[in-house]
């Protein structure tokens, strides 16, 4: 079945009008799916460039920090990079559209979504990937979490299968892993997601 698009709320004014922990997303901690990997593969040893892509209240980029990284969190929302600097000084928190990007060629070593890429509209997905093909650095690592198709609320982001995720980013992107997880954050029972590692070809 073809998918159907999904709307979704403007997210300047969202940032604007509403308290960050009441947003569904909203994790204090470090995403135990991305603190997993980080641990297994040892990739504190050589810190590195980490973007935490569409960081909203910022949590995951301020966590990240803490470990060692370098790490530039961007949002389209200015309120929301407003807020998320109160958090930290030593994250670059900036306001950028991952779809009209300011960041530079091959930036970084890691990127973290949590969340952004299954609220892009659908015509918007190959200009995505070619996006994070660019800033990232020759295997460089995507962590992707979003929703997966076995969430079965039909509200919210968009859902996919992990055929559709080895679709979409398969021709520029090594799946190294692909696993059925939650989505941290404020809702009960957690929405089902899917954590996907993979590494830019070269
Ligand atoms: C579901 S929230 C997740 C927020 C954050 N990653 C977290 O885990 O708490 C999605 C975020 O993506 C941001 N966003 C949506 N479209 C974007 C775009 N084109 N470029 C950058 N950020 C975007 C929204 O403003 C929002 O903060």
């Amino acid at each position: 079945m073809p998918e159907t698009q999904r709307s979704f709320p403007d997210w300047n004014l969202l940032y604007k009008n509403e308290k960050v922990v009441n947003m569904p997303w909203y994790n204090e901690h470090l995403d135990f799916d991305l603190e997993q990997e980080i641990i297994q593969r040892k990739i504190t040893d050589n810190g590195g460039k980490f973007l935490d892509l569409g960081t909203g209240p910022g949590t995951q980029a301020v966590h990240l920090s803490k470990l060692g990284f370098d790490v530039t969190g961007n949002d389209l929302s200015e309120y929301a990079i407003e807020k998320a600097r109160s958090l930290s000084d030593k994250v670059h928190f900036i306001v950028d559209d991952i779809l009209n990007s300011q960041l530079k060629k091959n930036e970084f070593d890691y990127i973290f979504d949590r969340g952004c890429f299954h609220v892009i509209s659908i015509e918007d997905r190959d200009k995505y990937v070619m996006t994070i093909k660019n800033i990232l650095k020759d295997n460089g690592i995507l962590f992707l979490k979003c929703f997966s198709d076995k969430e079965p609320h039909e509200e919210g982001p968009y859902r996919f299968s992990q055929d559709k995720i080895k679709e979409i980013f398969g021709n520029d992107f090594e799946i190294l892993s692909i696993k059925e997880t939650v989505y941290q954050g404020t809702l009960d029972p957690l929405p089902k997601a899917l954590f996907v590692v993979m590494r830019k070809k070269g």
